[in-house]
């Protein structure tokens, strides 16, 4: 099933789940970004605070540059999906103030998994430092500037934060919906649903 109705704003019928694309690509996005956030406190970690910088340290910053540029294509591609087809509507029994709270996590997400791997492409292309594995070299954005790759780099790892923080926050509202209140919200994002 296809959502026939404005992307942003009207919604499918009541009762709906997702549809089997959007539930792939929610938890395509939850398994990378699993690894991704962990990688990333490692390697600083490994380079910045213990000034580690070997092979090792040097494979999870290859790592973390490659998957957070794959990652962008499938958020742009996830974007693209959701507003064409939309989202089922909520979940009848949500008061307005939580269905305004829900859409305002679930865009600002949106936002944050374009945001963050786009500065974190922008700051290696300013630093630079655009090689992955030694094999080759992602597209440069940005001319060379070490004091501007300082500073996107940063605010890269903060506004990574503030999402790890959401998704928290995000899980706990799943997690309360199912083991609390018992309704459908979680049902509605599972896998191994039938098509929808
Ligand atoms: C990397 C972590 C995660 C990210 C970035 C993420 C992001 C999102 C986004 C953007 C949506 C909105 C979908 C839309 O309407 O287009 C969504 C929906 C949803 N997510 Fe997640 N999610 C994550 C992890 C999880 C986990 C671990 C759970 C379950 C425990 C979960 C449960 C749900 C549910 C149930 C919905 C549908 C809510 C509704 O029907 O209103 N998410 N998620």
């Amino acid at each position: 099933m296809t959502y026939d109705h404005d992307p942003v704003t009207t919604q499918a019928p009541a009762s709906g789940v997702y549809s089997a694309a959007a539930r792939r690509f929610h938890w395509i996005t939850v398994g990378v970004i699993a690894l991704q956030i962990p990688l990333g406190f490692v390697m600083t970690w490994r380079g910045n605070t213990m000034n580690l910088w070997d092979a090792l340290t040097n494979g999870l910053y290859s790592a973390h540059k490659l998957i957070g540029f794959l990652l962008l294509w499938l958020i742009v591609g996830r974007l693209i999906y959701r507003l064409l087809h939309g989202a089922p509507a909520d979940e009848p029994s949500l008061l307005w103030w939580q269905k305004a709270v829900s859409h305002l996590v679930h865009w600002l997400l949106y936002g944050l998994l374009l945001v963050v791997p786009l500065l974190g492409w922008i700051g290696v292309s300013l630093y630079p430092a655009l090689d992955i594995f030694g094999l080759f070299k992602l597209p440069a954005l940005a001319a060379p500037d070490e004091a501007a790759a300082a500073r996107v780099l940063a605010i890269h790892g903060w506004l990574a934060i503030l999402m790890a923080l959401l998704i928290g926050a995000h899980v706990a509202a799943a997690l309360h919906h199912h083991l609390v209140r018992k309704d459908g919200v979680l049902r509605r994002m599972l896998p191994g649903l039938p098509r929808a």
